[in-house]
């Protein structure tokens, strides 16, 4: 059994920087008792385009401060490249805390399309790691899957340049459509970057309403739940035995500039004006 204290502790998320607030935001949908510490990693990003080791030492470093300075009882990582990266070597480091990662929706993108004809928008780094390609070859051979690494925009939406946001989506858009692979028939895109999935506006305009746009924050929230509950260490609020709703505590860190993390928390958190990023110096 976990002390109450354990389970009073908050939920610790990282990503390279705001990508993951969909994630948290989905998080606070889904365990609205649940506290949360958040970090966006941008001093050390973006991920995507740097190599393995340097992800997984962030990642590590991360995961280390949040359990040493705020006694995590679980960890998210609410990025598709650390996942890839150092979700294994993370499990191994904390063989008792529940860790979830997340991965590109290729299974319900297969089970979704009708076309037959998926498209993967990613990260350089998530694409060519082995995490990526074996979720790859296990899918049906029926479906075709056309890959597409979108070097700088992840960098792009994190500055908020909604012009370099604009012409990469158009870019990466069109490079899929005029895929020889069947890129003319995909009907289903897997946005396999957390940052990409505060731009469903942009690319949901530029593939078009035949288009479906999946993405999983979601199933990462519910599947956080059921690690948290089969570990005993959901609040007692969450499990529904105690009566008196818990507000909802978030704190949320930038190791780059926390204005970018602030705007951002203002346009895609639904958490109202009052949750402020702090600057996290760890080099
Ligand atoms: N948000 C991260 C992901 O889901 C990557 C962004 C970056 O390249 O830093 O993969």
């Amino acid at each position: 059994m976990p002390s109450p204290a354990a389970a009073n502790s908050p939920i610790g998320v990282f990503d390279s920087g705001i990508g993951g607030l969909g994630v948290l935001a989905a998080l606070r949908r889904e365990l609205p008792q649940e506290q949360f510490v958040y970090i966006g990693d941008a001093g050390h990003a973006p991920y995507g385009e740097r190599d393995t080791a340097h992800v997984l030492k962030r990642s590590q470093r991360l995961a280390d401060y949040l359990c040493t300075s705020h006694q995590v009882k679980a960890l998210v990582l609410a990025c598709n490249t650390a996942t890839a990266a150092a979700v294994a070597s993370l499990r191994e480091r904390y063989p008792k805390l529940p860790i979830v990662g997340i991965e590109p929706a290729l299974k319900p993108a297969a089970a979704k399309s009708t076309s037959g004809v998926v498209a993967v928008m990613a990260t350089r780094s998530t694409l060519a790691s082995d995490k990526f390609q074996t979720l790859l070859v296990a899918q049906p051979p029926s479906v075709r899957f056309v890959l597409q690494a979108c070097d700088g925009l992840a960098a792009a939406i994190e500055r908020a340049d909604l012009q370099a946001i604009e012409s990469l989506s158009q870019r990466y858009v069109q490079a899929l459509r005029h895929n020889p692979g069947g890129g003319a028939h995909i009907d289903t895109v897997v946005l396999g970057c957390t940052h990409y999935a505060l731009i469903t506006d942009t690319l949901g305009n530029l593939w078009g309403p035949q288009v479906q746009l999946l993405e999983a924050g979601q199933p990462v929230a519910r599947r956080t739940r059921q690690v948290l509950e089969a570990a005993d260490l959901l609040q007692a609020v969450s499990k529904g035995t105690a009566h008196a709703p818990v507000s909802s505590l978030t704190r949320c860190f930038s190791t780059g500039d926390p204005a970018l993390l602030d705007q951002a928390l203002q346009d895609w958190l639904v958490g109202g004006p009052s949750l402020r990023a702090s600057a996290l110096f760890l080099p």
